[in-house]
C-alpha cells in the first residue's frame, strides 16, 4: 500500500501498516521513549532531519494524538519540563482550565450531593484544552517549522495506521460510551469490532490538524474547530464557549528542584502536585540506607509508604492552582518541615491516616508520558492527558478528536473522592479560570550539572509514587532504567488507607506487610513509564514500559 505525501515518503523505513516495538535500546546520539512505536520513530526522524529535542517532542505530541487516542491528545492538556543543554530549565504548563461559566458546586445536585458522572462523562466534564497552545509555546525552543512537525500526524490521520491488540480492545470496550456521549458517529466506531491489524483512518482529525498547520493555534482555538467544539458542548450540557477557547494561554512555572544522594532532581510545580510530592517523599527517605534494606522488602516498602502517606495528606490540604491558592511550596519541601513530618515515624510500625473516607481507585487511569534527549543533551519530558482513558468519551463532531474529562481532577466537594479516590478541599475547589490539581510528574535528573535522566508516567494519583519508586531503584538500588521501569509497584495515597500492590508484587513482602497491619489491595498494573538515561559513555539508553505498547527509537 502506498503512503503519505511528504513525511512518510521521505522516511520509508517508518511504515504505519507494519511496525515493531523496541523496548530498550542504546543510541549514540538521540532517543525518544513514548507510548507508541510510530510516535517514537517520528520523534527520532525529526531529530535526524535537524530538529532538536523540542522539535521531536512537538512531533511526538501531535502523533500520539493520532496513534494513541486513549491518552495522546489535542483535546487535553499537560506539562512540559525541559532542560536546555546550557542548563536553562523550562516548566511549561498547558493544563486544562475551568471555563468562565464553571462554579464551585457545578457537579452537585440540589441536595448538595455529587451527580453520578457529570464530572467524568460528556461535555460538561471537559476543561478548556491546552495541548495545542502548549505545543505552539514549546515551539519557541525548537528549530524546524511547526508545519513540518505536524505533518507526520496529518499523514497518519489521513492515510491511517494499523492498531495493536490493546488499542483494538480499548476502542471496542469504549464503543458504547463513544456513541452515548458524542453527537455523531466518529472514526472510532464501526459496525464490527476492531481487531489487531485493522487500519484506523481519522479523516476529520486530519482536517483539524491541517487547520492547525495552516493557521497556527488559531486553527484550534478559533474558526471552524472552535465552533465545532462549542457545538459539541450543546449535545451533553457542556459550557466551554468561544471566548474560553480564544483566551486560553499556557503559563510558565518555576520547576521544583532538590538534591537526593548526589543527584539533582527537577520536577513539575503546582498546578501539579507531582514535584512537591516527589521532593517531600525523597527527602523523607534520604536518611535511610535503602540499598541495605533491599528491593521491595517489607522494611523498605513500609518506610516508603509512610513517606507517601504523609506527602499525600499534604496534597489534599495544601495543593491547588497557585494562581488561585497560596500553595506553601517552600515550606512543604523544606528540610525542617520534612524532618518534622517524619518525626513520628517508627521503623516497622504502620502509621494511620486519621480521616477515614475511603474512595475506590478507578482502574483505568490514562495519561501518557514521553521522554526525549537530543544529540546536544537537551532533555524534554512531557506528560499529557485526557484524564480518563479516552477522556470524557466525547468526540467533537466534524473535528475528530476526543475531549478531556479533566474537571474531575478538581475537588468537586470537600472530602468526596474523585475518580482516583483522591480527596481535596478549598485549595482545589472549582473556580472559573482555575487549573485543576494534577499528579503528573515529568522529571529530569542531572549529576554534576550534566544530563542524566528524563522519566515520567501516566497513572493518575499513582504517578508521583511511580517516579519516586523508579528513582529509588536507579539511585539507591543501582538498577538499569529498564529494570526500574518494569519493576513491580506499590501505591499509598493517604486516603484510602491501604497499599495497592501490582499483581506481580512479591508474595512474601505482601504477607509481611499484612502482618504489620497494612491493608493490601491487589491491582493489575500501574502506569507506563518511559525514560531516557544518558549513560557514562555519553549514549542515550531508552526504555519503554513492559505494561503497554511503549516503544523507543533513536539514532
Ligand atoms: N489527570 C491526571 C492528572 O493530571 O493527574
Amino acid at each position: 500500500m502506498g503512503f503519505g505525501q511528504t513525511f512518510f515518503k521521505a522516511h520509508p523505513s517508518i511504515n504505519p501498516y507494519h511496525y515493531e516495538m523496541a523496548k530498550e535500546k542504546s543510541f549514540d546520539h538521540a532517543a525518544v521513549a513514548s507510548a507508541h512505536a510510530l510516535a517514537s520513530m517520528i520523534g527520532a526522524a525529526i531529530m535526524q532531519e535537524g530538529g532538536n529535542a523540542f522539535d521531536a517532542a512537538i512531533a511526538v505530541q501531535f502523533s500520539l494524538a493520532v496513534v494513541f487516542p486513549e491518552a495522546g491528545n489535542i483535546g487535553g492538556g499537560g506539562f512540559m519540563l525541559a532542560r536546555k543543554v546550557n542548563g536553562e530549565l523550562i516548566g511549561l504548563d498547558f493544563r486544562e482550565e475551568a471555563p468562565a461559566k464553571a462554579s464551585k458546586d457545578m457537579y452537585l445536585d440540589e441536595k448538595g450531593n455529587p451527580y453520578a458522572d457529570k464530572s467524568t462523562r460528556g461535555a460538561l466534564a471537559s476543561g478548556i484544552p491546552g495541548s495545542v497552545a502548549g505545543m505552539f509555546s514549546a515551539h519557541a525552543y525548537a528549530k524546524l517549522p511547526m508545519a513540518q512537525l505536524i505533518e507526520p500526524a496529518i499523514e497518519l490521520a489521513e492515510f491511517g495506521f494499523v492498531v495493536s491488540e490493546s488499542e483494538a480492545k480499548g476502542l471496542n470496550s469504549n464503543r458504547n460510551s463513544f456513541i452515548k456521549f458524542s453527537s455523531s458517529a466518529s472514526a472510532f466506531t464501526k459496525k464490527e469490532n476492531w481487531k489487531a491489524g485493522d487500519t484506523l483512518i481519522q479523516t476529520e482529525l486530519a482536517a483539524t490538524l491541517k487547520r492547525i498547520q495552516a493557521n497556527g493555534a488559531a486553527g484550534f482555538y478559533e474558526g471552524p474547530t472552535a465552533s465545532m467544539i462549542v457545538k459539541e458542548m450543546a449535545h451533553s450540557g457542556g459550557i466551554i464557549n468561544l471566548n474560553d477557547l480564544k483566551n486560553y494561554a499556557p503559563k510558565y512555572r518555576t520547576p521544583i528542584e532538590f538534591e537526593y544522594k548526589g543527584h539533582h532532581i527537577i520536577s513539575f510545580a503546582p498546578p501539579s502536585s507531582g514535584g512537591i510530592l516527589l521532593a517531600q517523599m525523597m527527602k523523607m527517605i534520604a536518611p535511610f540506607d535503602l540499598a541495605k534494606m533491599g528491593n521491595n522488602t517489607a522494611a523498605s516498602v513500609s518506610l516508603m509508604v509512610e513517606a507517601q502517606r504523609r506527602a499525600y495528606a499534604d496534597r489534599a490540604e495544601h495543593m491547588g492552582d497557585p494562581d488561585f491558592w497560596k500553595v506553601p511550596t517552600k515550606t512543604l519541601i523544606s528540610d525542617t518541615y520534612v524532618k518534622q513530618r517524619m518525626s513520628d515515624y517508627v521503623a516497622g510500625v504502620k502509621g494511620t491516616s486519621k480521616l477515614i473516607n475511603a474512595g475506590q481507585i478507578h482502574e483505568s487511569e490514562q495519561t501518557t508520558h514521553f521522554s526525549v534527549v537530543d544529540k546536544d543533551g537537551n532533555m524534554v519530558a512531557i506528560t499529557t492527558t485526557l484524564n480518563d482513558s479516552y477522556g470524557n468519551k466525547t468526540i467533537v463532531a466534524g473535528a475528530g478528536f476526543i475531549l478531556n474529562n479533566e474537571m474531575d481532577d478538581f475537588s468537586i466537594k470537600p472530602g468526596v473522592p474523585n475518580m482516583y479516590g483522591a480527596i481535596g478541599g478549598e485549595a482545589n475547589a472549582i473556580q472559573a479560570g482555575k487549573r485543576m490539581l494534577s499528579s503528573m510528574t515529568p522529571t529530569l535528573v542531572t549529576v554534576n550539572n550534566q544530563p542524566f535522566l528524563t522519566i515520567g508516567s501516566p497513572g493518575g494519583t499513582t504517578i508521583p509514587n511511580q517516579v519516586y519508586e523508579g528513582l529509588v531503584d536507579i539511585i539507591d538500588l543501582k538498577m538499569s532504567l529498564k529494570q526500574s521501569i518494569d519493576g513491580p509497584r506499590f501505591h499509598h495515597q493517604w486516603m484510602p488507607d491501604n497499599i495497592m500492590l501490582e499483581s506481580d508484587f512479591p508474595e512474601a513482602t505482601e504477607q509481611a506487610l499484612k502482618a504489620m497491619g497494612y491493608t493490601i489491595m491487589k491491582r493489575g498494573r500501574f502506569g507506563r513509564m518511559d525514560g531516557v538515561q544518558i549513560t557514562s559513555d555519553g549514549k542515550r539508553m531508552a526504555a519503554g514500559d513492559k505494561r503497554g505498547d511503549d516503544s523507543v527509537a533513536g539514532y
